[in-house]
């Protein structure tokens, strides 16, 4: 028996779509409906009540659509209201993304180490947890305010100011780089540019691994083509094209 309901999955914008790419590479026989929450991002300066309000929506939007799986796709959403929305939907799986500083532990602990995350994840009380228990006291925290937003915007010229300005002071300092925010992935070249030759940590993968593992488990898989199905919150088509471009680049 193959359940083909789909899989929810969303972000504050076209971010997720690093973390949806990771997924489609195990998952090919599932459906998708990707979220991309233009009109409120971003989500990184946003308190944890308006964050789950707005989490709560998209929620209700993808029961409404048939989901039987929600991926959060964003750190800060997942930082700060995963565990909300669990207690809220009992009868939904959930999966959602955090910054990998566990790999760092696991792999490249004597090695220091920038995290770059949103305001809102590096202060959120799950993030703390996460740091303090992996912590190689060798570790610089930056929250990187509206980097996210520059990033969705696409504006080449600004991305190059905006890590100039802000990580430029880290390089020969840090080996590794957590990619705390699921935009980031999508100017890993521009901060090598900035950096040099680092080392990335990137949680979608083993996210990707992990929500398998929970359809597998709970007798989930489906058989479907695959479909992807793109909607965002403004209907803005410059993000649906930029979507699907960076998806057919995988
Ligand atoms: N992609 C979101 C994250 O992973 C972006 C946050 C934002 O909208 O500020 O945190």
């Amino acid at each position: 028996m193959n359940d083909n309901r789909k899989i929810g999955i969303f972000d504050s914008g076209i971010g997720g779509v690093t973390v949806l790419k990771e997924i489609v590479k195990v998952l090919q026989s599932e459906d998708y409906i990707y979220y991309s929450d233009s009109k409120n991002n971003p989500y990184g300066d946003k308190s944890d009540n308006e964050i789950m309000n707005i989490c709560d929506n998209i929620v209700k939007f993808f029961i409404k659509n048939d989901c039987k799986a929600i991926v959060i796709a964003c750190n800060t959403a997942s930082t700060k209201v995963a565990d909300r929305l669990r207690e809220k939907y009992l009868n939904i799986q959930f999966v959602a993304i955090e910054p990998a500083y566990k790999m760092v532990y696991d792999y490249a602990y004597e090695k220091s180490t920038l995290i770059m995350a949103t305001k809102g994840t590096i202060e959120s009380e799950k993030f703390n947890i996460l740091y303090n228990k992996f912590n190689n006291y060798k570790t610089y925290l930056l929250e990187c305010v509206r980097l996210a937003d520059i990033i969705e915007s696409g504006e080449k010229k600004k991305i190059k100011e905006y890590l100039n300005d802000n990580i430029g002071k880290y390089k020969k300092k840090v080996q590794n780089v957590v990619l705390g925010c699921t935009h980031y992935p999508l100017i890993q070249n521009e901060i090598k540019d900035t950096l040099g030759n680092v080392t990335f940590f990137n949680g979608s993968y083993r996210l990707a691994i992990h929500l398998k593992e929970i359809l597998e488990k709970n007798k989930m898989i489906g058989k479907n083509e695959g479909k992807i199905e793109f909607i965002d919150s403004q209907r803005l088509k410059r993000k649906e094209e930029r979507f699907y471009k960076i998806l057919e680049n995988r």
